[in-house]
C-alpha cells in the first residue's frame, strides 16, 4: 500500500474535540484489514533491531504498539492514564497547551537495560512521547526509538523531543 493510500484511510475531522483543532481519525484505517496490516508492517520495518519491549500509550497507542510487539517478538508494555494499572506504578506528569496529563506504567514493566521502542498513532506536540520516554528512563530501560503512524510536523514535535534527548523518531506519514 502506498503512503497516499494509507493517508486516505486517516480522516480529518475539523473542530474536534474543540474549535480550531483538526482531529486525525484512524478508525477508517482500523476498518481496513489491508491498510491496518500494511501500517503495522511498516512500523515493524521502521523499528531498530534488538527491541526487547514496546511501549504503547492509552488508548490509540495500544492499537499499533501491541501488534508491533507481537511481530517483533517483544514484550508489550501498556502506558496508561492514572488509576488504571493495579500494581505499583511509576508516574509522570506533563503540561499540554491548557491542561496537565499524567501517564503511568507498572514499576516492574521494563527490565533494566532493556531496549525499548515507543509506538503511537499520532505525534502531535510530542508531550505524550516525552512523558513515555521519561517513564522508560526511570525504569532503567534504554530508549531505542520511537515509531508513529502520523506526525503533525506543523506542531514541531521533533524540536521538543530533541530537547529531551529523543532523536530516533520514525513517522510513516
Ligand atoms: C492522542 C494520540 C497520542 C497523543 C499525541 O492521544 O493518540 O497519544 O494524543 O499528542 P501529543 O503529541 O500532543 O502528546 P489522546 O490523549 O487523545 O488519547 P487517546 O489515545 O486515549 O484518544
Amino acid at each position: 500500500l502506498a503512503n497516499a493510500d494509507l493517508r486516505a484511510l486517516i480522516a480529518d475531522v475539523p473542530d474536534h474535540p474543540k474549535p480550531g483543532v483538526v482531529f486525525k481519525d484512524i478508525t477508517p484505517l482500523l476498518a481496513s484489514p489491508r491498510g491496518y496490516a500494511a501500517c503495522v508492517d511498516a512500523l515493524v520495518a521502521a523499528a531498530p533491531s534488538g527491541i526487547d519491549a514496546v511501549c504503547g500509550m492509552e488508548a490509540r497507542g495500544f492499537l499499533f504498539g501491541a501488534p508491533v510487539a507481537l511481530a517483533l517478538g517483544a514484550a508489550f508494555v501498556p502506558v496508561r492514564k492514572p488509576g488504571k494499572l493495579p500494581r505499583a506504578v511509576v508516574e509522570t506528569s506533563f503540561e499540554l497547551e491548557y491542561s496537565s496529563e499524567t501517564l503511568a506504567v507498572h514499576a516492574d514493566a521494563i527490565a533494566p537495560g532493556a531496549r525499548v521502542l515507543i509506538v503511537d498513532d499520532v505525534l502531535a506536540t510530542g508531550g505524550t512521547v516525552v512523558a513515555t520516554a521519561e517513564l522508560v528512563r526511570r525504569l532503567g530501560g534504554e530508549l531505542a526509538g520511537v515509531a508513529v503512524v502520523m506526525e503533525l510536523a506543523f506542531l514541531q514535535p521533533r524540536a521538543l523531543l530533541s530537547r529531551h534527548g529523543v532523536d530516533d523518531v520514525a513517522a510513516l506519514l
